[in-house]
């Protein structure tokens, strides 16, 4: 079975790390691992490679950043004429990002069998690019591997063949107990001079929050009136050239309380997350890890895809509303023992085998 798995961000190499690795105990399989190059600087993406020890892409398309538009339809093209030649059995997608769309469209439109890994998660907000690229690929896909029972009603809901959806688990889950051993011996708490569960992890990169000048004004309100927190801030780079182009990033970097420091590799950044005292975040997945390292989370968006967190009371919603940032930041810090509070709650994304659950059902369905 000649299998291509099409990645292009950061959080798509962690995603399909546990897949490569089944993949590579099956002689049957012949991975054909597929980079459309979205994502490029070394901290973005070779650094992942490297920490997680993953063969080279067969191919990297090397499209680059660009509008929407742009990224999308130059990965198709680019995908077109590889899924061409290289001839997959079966093309497999993780995640909600242009280039999981790019590679679930392209190969639908040749005809050829996608499986969509992380399926059926809904943020019902259609301002968010991700909430597109998701429904699209769900609906353009023959094989849909939920992470958890809600994403699966979520896609049934949609009318979408019982016959082809699975409830997987979450391999960002199987990713992070992989590498649980190794992220425990990265130093990067001492490096940064934090005392464990004494400040705050801090990552911000979504479009609503990081394009919209007025939005970033008020979260970067938010942080500095959170004196009382010390805030770690590796920052995407499209978080600082935004702040540098609403006249922020200098301001930020002066403030004592907030260490603005470049994007983490995955180690560093999983150690970082299990010691703060709670993680400030728009990102997707680290709301989850946050979850999984019982760190309670506080997410500036409106809604969230991973309701499992919310109904589980450790995630709260704020948005950017600097008062609700604030209010509940402060919560969190006058609350004792919420680390052992949350490693009691059950874990809903899996058990940490939905790689090879999801390479069973491929095999078995070939
Ligand atoms: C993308 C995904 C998002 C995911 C995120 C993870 C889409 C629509 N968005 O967002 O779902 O959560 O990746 O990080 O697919 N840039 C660099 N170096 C890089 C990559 C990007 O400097 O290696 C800068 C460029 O200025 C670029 C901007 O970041 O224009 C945005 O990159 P892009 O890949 O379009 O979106 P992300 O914000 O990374």
């Amino acid at each position: 079975m000649r299998l291509m798995l099409v990645i292009g961000t950061r959080p798509q190499i962690i995603k399909s790390a546990p897949i490569i690795r089944e993949a590579k105990k099956h002689k049957e399989i012949e991975l054909q691992l597929i980079h459309t190059g979205q994502h490029y600087d070394f901290e973005m993406s070779r650094i992942f490679f490297n920490e997680m020890e993953l063969p080279d892409p067969l191919v990297n398309l090397n499209v680059g950043s660009g509008t929407h538009a742009w990224q999308t339809g130059n990965m198709m093209v680019k995908l077109e004429q590889t899924m061409l030649s290289q001839k997959p059995d079966i093309v497999v997608v993780p995640g909600d990002t242009n280039s999981t769309i790019a590679g679930a469209l392209t190969a639908s439109k040749l005809q050829l069998p996608v499986a969509h890994v992380e399926s059926g998660a809904r943020s019902y907000d259609l301002r968010m690019p991700e909430e597109v690229n998701r429904r699209l690929t769900d609906h353009c896909s023959s094989l849909l591997f939920a992470p958890t029972k809600n994403c699966a009603e979520n896609l049934t809901a949609e009318g979408l063949p019982r016959n082809c959806i699975r409830v997987s688990g979450d391999t960002m889950y199987d990713a992070l107990l992989q590498h649980a051993p190794a992220a425990s011996k990265t130093d990067i708490v001492k490096k940064l001079e934090l005392q464990s569960e004494e400040y705050a992890t801090l990552t911000l990169h979504r479009p609503e929050n990081v394009d919209n000048p007025s939005n970033l004004m008020k979260i970067a309100k938010a942080l500095i009136t959170l004196k009382q927190l010390t805030i770690v801030f590796p920052a995407h780079p499209r978080t600082k050239q935004c702040l540098d182009a609403a006249n922020l990033l200098t301001k930020i970097e002066a403030i004592s309380h907030i260490k603005l420091i470049d994007p983490l590799g995955y180690h560093e950044m999983l150690q970082l997350t299990k010691h703060a005292r709670m993680v400030l975040t728009d990102s997707g997945g680290l709301q989850k890890e946050a979850f999984w390292l019982h760190t309670p989370c506080i997410t500036l968006r409106d809604r969230t895809e991973w309701i499992e967190t919310t109904q589980l009371g450790v995630n709260t919603l704020v948005g950017s509303s600097p008062q609700k940032i604030v209010r509940a930041a402060r919560e969190i810090m006058i609350t004792s023992s919420v680390k052992s509070k949350l490693e009691k709650l059950r874990n809903p994304f899996g058990d940490g085998r939905a790689a090879e659950r999801i390479l069973a059902e491929m095999l078995k369905r070939r």
